[in-house]
């Protein structure tokens, strides 16, 4: 079916009379394509339970399509070369797209590019399964066929929709095991994505949500896109694991609802017990407005969840606070820290209060569902730790407490009191928890007592380079998270890690020297990890090489500066790809008293996470392009360094 016009009265009242018939024959095996306005059917048709969002003329002089990594291989691009196929503007014809809204029963296959520019939230070729038959919608680009892109898609989309090729992928929502293990084989990447780190099965990652250990297993919900590695249409997606180490990807466990608070998206929330029922208070995103919301689950595996009525539960902004507006947003308000003291629930939201700078707003409530607003437990100012706060987190520790917030560009913290009696936080210092990439984290008390504390490693690689790889961001190792003597955050690695060892060499007092020989010349790997201490007492750098050529054309160095007390990933050489960022990432180091300087490091192809005497943290992302850029190294310049202990392992994967 095809259609130049949206659908008007006259053509849904013909759907209506033929609509039984036409399904039956589809259920039967039948096939159906439809193209341009005609792919408002679906949803008329109840294929598609959400009607698309764009129905219109896009005015653009030149568009194509941006094909899915994912559905590369389908049979409707046979003969169609590379992701971003051109075609001929298209005659004056409505095209239809599902823009801020993801399609509920659809695999979208690809978007569009229009004018030259991906635009991947423009989901223009959807795929249904009904029965035993296959419907396709082509929303542009098939009004006029005056390019051989398009004849050959025609060609193809008929011959598919007719029973021909079979579906390298039939994932729809994806439930099973064999279907999440599908979407990672589609999407491999084998040079840049991690094999411990724990990765979307395709597509999107960003935040780490609704933290918990509920009856034992690990629960770690993340802000997931399914049409693809951008940022939009944002679901809660979900994995688990009983060890840290070995994550499980489960069915996507909160999708936007159309019709609800959070149309545009489920946003960044945390976990709430709720005397025995296991909820999550997350943030709607709707028609500028950003709102609490409250989901309880329905089964103790966490899978199943259902929303408030309720929700939304803050309607308005407080009168006593200015919060800041933006173009996008009513108000910045977002992002939720939920705690209970005796009868009394407590939450901090995200916000930002004009003209001063980030906050973290406290409200209160004796049920969960109203609330009513306190103060700022914090607020910032804007010109040191931005105008806005993201992901605000308040931990508790016998020593003291912690105030973290993400504010666009790091995540600040504060250390002090939480004065319980006037509700405020008393930062005593503050400071930068992780220098790298590492952003918006969360944190969870495990059964045993441990604060974990996971991250989202964000992409250092450009867009286009992203959907590309058709996966994009990565969660940090959970990292035990205390307070030091001296109140600043101090960070350990699981003991449930050490799982992942393999093959261990080990030195101690190993004299390296400036052009000196590398003692680990025979090591290759891009799985690893290194610890290491040093008497850095007078010493100037020293450092490793990672994932280096044999040439030494693609090599990461991660220079330890100790006379300025200063360590450096130098990306300058990391990767022969423009798409990746090389600018360095570095941090400052303090030496234990005695001048100890001890390096933690794990490599995970494209990650790098480190850490320094156990306190500084930095992330940093790597990309490169050769398959042998597997070269360990270890040099020092300017000095003669003795290296007191080194271990390095050889990681395995961490199996999914
Ligand atoms: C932080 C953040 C949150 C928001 C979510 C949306 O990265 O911007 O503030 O809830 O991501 O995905």
């Amino acid at each position: 079916m095809h259609r130049d016009s949206a659908l008007d009265d006259a053509a849904r009242q013909h759907l209506e009379a033929v609509g039984d018939g036409l399904l039956e024959f589809v259920a039967d095996g039948g096939g159906l394509l439809l193209t341009h306005g005609a792919v408002e059917a679906a949803a008329e048709l109840g294929i598609e339970a959400y009607e698309p969002d764009s129905v219109g003329r896009v005015d653009v002089d030149e568009t194509g399509f941006l094909v899915r990594r994912l559905f590369n291989d389908h049979p409707i691009f046979d003969g169609i070369d590379g992701l971003r196929p051109s075609i001929e503007p298209t005659m004056d014809a409505v095209s239809v797209h599902y823009d801020s809204l993801h399609p509920s029963d659809a695999d979208v296959l690809a978007a569009r590019r229009d004018d030259g520019a991906d635009r991947p939230n423009r989901k223009s070729i959807l795929r249904w399964e009904v029965g035993d038959g296959r419907v396709v919608g082509v929303g542009h680009g098939l009004a006029g066929l005056q390019t051989d892109v398009q004849e050959t898609l025609l060609n193809n989309c008929l011959a598919y929709a007719a029973g021909e090729g079979s579906d390298p992928l039939t994932i729809g929502r994806p439930k099973g095991r064999e279907e999440f293990e599908a979407m990672r084989e589609a999407v491999p990447d084998a040079n840049h994505r991690p094999a411990y780190h724990f990765t979307p099965p395709a597509n999107w990652l960003n935040d780490p949500n609704g933290l918990v250990q509920w009856n034992g297993r690990y629960h770690l919900f993340y802000q997931y896109n399914p049409a693809g590695p951008f940022h939009d249409s944002i679901h809660w997606g979900h994995a688990v694991s009983d060890d840290l180490v070995h994550w499980e990807d489960e069915p996507i466990a909160l999708a936007p609802d159309p019709e609800g608070p959070d149309a545009v998206g489920v946003w960044s929330g945390c976990f709430v017990d709720d005397e025995g029922t296991p909820s999550v208070m997350y943030t709607g995103g709707d028609d500028g407005d950003q709102l609490p919301c409250l989901a309880r689950a329905k089964d103790d595996a966490l899978r199943t969840w259902t929303k408030a009525p309720e929700n939304p539960l803050i309607t308005g902004m407080p009168d006593e606070v200015d919060v800041l507006q933006s173009i996008d947003w009513h108000a910045e308000f977002r992002d939720h820290c939920v705690w209970r003291t005796g009868d009394t629930w407590y939450q901090i939201v995200g916000s930002g209060i004009e003209g001063e700078g980030g906050a973290a707003l406290l409200f209160e409530s004796e049920d969960l569902l109203e609330w009513e607003y306190c103060h700022p437990i914090l607020t910032g100012d804007w010109r040191k730790s931005g105008p806005i706060w993201e992901c605000p987190e308040l931990l508790r520790f016998d020593k003291g407490s912690l105030l973290h917030v993400s504010d666009y560009s790091k995540v600040a913290y504060f250390s002090g009191e939480y004065n319980e009696a006037t509700k405020r936080f008393e930062p005593e210092d503050h400071g930068v928890l992780d220098h790298g990439v590492f952003y918006a984290p969360q944190s969870f008390e495990a059964d045993d007592g441990r604060t974990l504390m996971f991250g989202w490693l964000k992409e250092d690689r450009d867009r286009a380079a992203q959907w590309d790889a058709g996966w994009s961001g990565a969660m940090s190792l959970p990292r035990v998270v205390s307070l030091s003597e001296d109140g600043t955050p101090a960070f350990s690695l699981p003991s449930e890690l050490e799982a992942l060892r393999d093959t261990h060499h080990s030195f101690s007092d190993l004299d390296i020297s400036p052009g000196g020989k590398n003692p680990l010349a025979d090591i290759k790997g891009d799985t690893l990890e290194i610890k290491m201490t040093v008497d850095a007492r007078n010493v100037g750098e020293f450092g490793l090489v990672l994932r280096e050529t044999p040439d030494g054309e693609e090599r990461t160095v991660v220079r330890c500066k100790i006379r300025h007390r200063e360590v450096v990933v130098d990306r300058s050489q990391s990767s022969n790809s423009h798409a990746a960022a090389d600018s360095p990432h570095s941090m400052p180091i303090t030496l234990d008293e005695d001048g100890t300087f001890s390096l933690h490091l794990f490599l995970d192809r494209s990650v790098l996470e480190l850490f320094t005497n156990d306190a500084q943290a930095l992330t940093s992302r790597i990309y490169p392009t050769r398959a042998d850029s597997t070269g360990i190294g270890l040099y020092a310049d300017d000095c003669e360094v003795t290296i007191r202990s080194l271990d390095l392992w050889e990681l395995a994967a961490g199996e999914y």
